[in-house]
């Protein structure tokens, strides 16, 4: 038979131990924080249809131009694996009609989302997202809610030397005026532009900002800006933001070349980006952790009330990178290794390692038994704080010689601890490791 290696698909990975517990710490603080302030978890399915994609995200974004993955079903359905979770939100939200259960409705996710992206570091093609959208105000204090939220996280999960960029796109009604400045200030240059650059230019002007062209950067960077087209009320709202953010003690820089790339967004946009000051990013130029604003047309467009809304995703990938590359989390280990002799005392050992495990304590032991030198080595693989062996001598007595893994053989590093006891040990034991 032939036989295959199989390798997982290009820019998808597997998430093993010992990095997973990353994952699980920082997923367990955004359900702990999300809940502190208000927002209830969702999930919704990995597929929806395409066209809610291309209607929300926008036809001339990257995204639903290059980066989908899209098939025909079956049943001859256009689907897409979700490559972001606001319009899924958004769509539940509306097919739920959630509107006419609450004013206010704040939700979160985290889960896999999927685009057809150039990989590096922090950039993949299944990668995970922890995101909240928060619906119904229409107020500055709900788009600061939602930085807040993402700056006390990041700040509790250790994530350090982020910055918060801020900018307002005004109201999509400004928008017009805004991508005529555009296309008047890119045309002289229409002959100079890549053949991509130019039908970016001619299909969505406000996109050819979001570009990576190397060439491109400099007139990027002279090109107007977009808080200079925006309406009077939005300009209110946006100081009332920042008024708001400096009152609850939130640094920002105001950005104004941030459109972010995806068609919803109205008013208030922002960005968490990684910027330490002196040594290596670890993030490289894949430094947004985490990409947010207003959308209040959204719900509307999609078939659903006006209803404004706001919210933001953080790239959990990346997250997981600058937790570990901060160093400041040590993986859990097994309180106490139990060592075990070949007859009738494996299954009184077998019995005690499951009495302690059920009773909650992080107790392990090697199935295969074997050698005491081989059953010391492995608790020290695993990485296990104590040792002791469990035999005839052990079972009459009643007491347990542990030895202190992380102590060397020279120094006192044995206790006595009778049977018992060793629930209580075990707790004193953990709370202090
Ligand atoms: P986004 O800026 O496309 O916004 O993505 C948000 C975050 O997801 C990025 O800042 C980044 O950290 C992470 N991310 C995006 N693409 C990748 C990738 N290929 N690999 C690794 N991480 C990635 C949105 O998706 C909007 N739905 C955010 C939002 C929610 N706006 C309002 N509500």
């Amino acid at each position: 038979m032939n036989s295959k290696n199989f390798a997982a698909v290009k820019g998808m990975n597997d998430l093993l131990p010992p990095s997973i517990e990353s994952w699980q710490f920082i997923e367990k603080a955004a359900r702990e924080i999300f809940g502190n302030y208000g927002y209830q978890e969702i999930r919704t399915p990995i597929l929806e249809d395409t066209a809610l994609f291309v209607r929300s995200v926008g036809e001339g974004t990257d995204i639903v131009g290059k980066e989908m993955y899209t098939f025909t079903d079956r049943g001859d359905r256009s689907l897409t694996l979700r490559p972001e979770g606001t319009a899924p939100a958004a769509r539940a939200y509306i097919e739920n009609n959630i509107t006419n259960k609450e004013p206010v409705t704040r939700w979160f996710y985290m889960g896999p989302m999927f685009r057809y992206e150039r990989m590096k570091t922090g950039r993949y093609r299944q990668f995970y997202q922890i995101g909240a959208e928060a619906y119904g105000a229409l107020d500055p204090a709900q788009d600061v809610e939602t930085i807040a939220l993402v700056d006390v996280f990041l700040k509790r999960i250790g994530v350090p030397d982020v910055m918060l960029r801020l900018n307002s796109l005004g109201e999509q009604s400004t928008r017009p005026a805004y991508l005529q400045a555009l296309r008047d200030y890119f045309a002289p240059q229409a002959a100079s532009l890549s053949p991509e650059a130019a039908a970016t230019l001619e299909r969505n002007p406000m996109r050819l900002l979001d570009s990576k062209e190397p060439a491109l950067q400099p007139l990027i960077a002279g090109a107007p800006a977009i808080v200079d087209f925006i309406d009077e009320a939005s300009k209110a709202h946006f100081a009332e933001v920042q008024r708001l953010l400096t009152k609850l003690g939130i640094a920002f820089v105001l950005d104004r070349t941030l459109v972010r790339g995806l068609d919803y967004y109205s008013r208030t946009t922002f960005e968490f980006v990684y910027q330490p000051a002196t040594g290596e990013n670890a993030l490289g130029t894949a430094g947004t952790v985490c990409g947010g604003g207003r959308y209040d047309g959204l719900v509307k467009d999609l078939g659903g009330p006006e209803k404004p809304a706001v919210g933001f995703a953080m790239g959990l990938d990346r997250l997981v990178l600058l937790v570990e590359a901060a160093g400041a989390r040590k993986p859990s280990r097994p309180t106490l290794f139990i060592g075990t002799f070949d007859g009738p005392m494996r299954d009184e050992a077998f019995v005690l390692v499951t009495k302690l495990r059920n009773a909650g304590y992080a107790v392990d032991f090697d199935p295969r038994g074997g050698k005491m030198k081989r059953q010391i080595e492995r608790a020290i693989k695993v990485g296990a704080r104590f040792f002791g062996a469990y035999g005839d001598a052990e079972h009459t007595s009643g007491k347990l010689g542990l030895k202190n893994l992380d102590l060397p053989d020279a120094t006192d590093n044995k206790v006595e601890v009778a049977v018992d006891a060793l629930p209580t040990w075990l707790r004193e034991t953990a709370a202090s490791g």
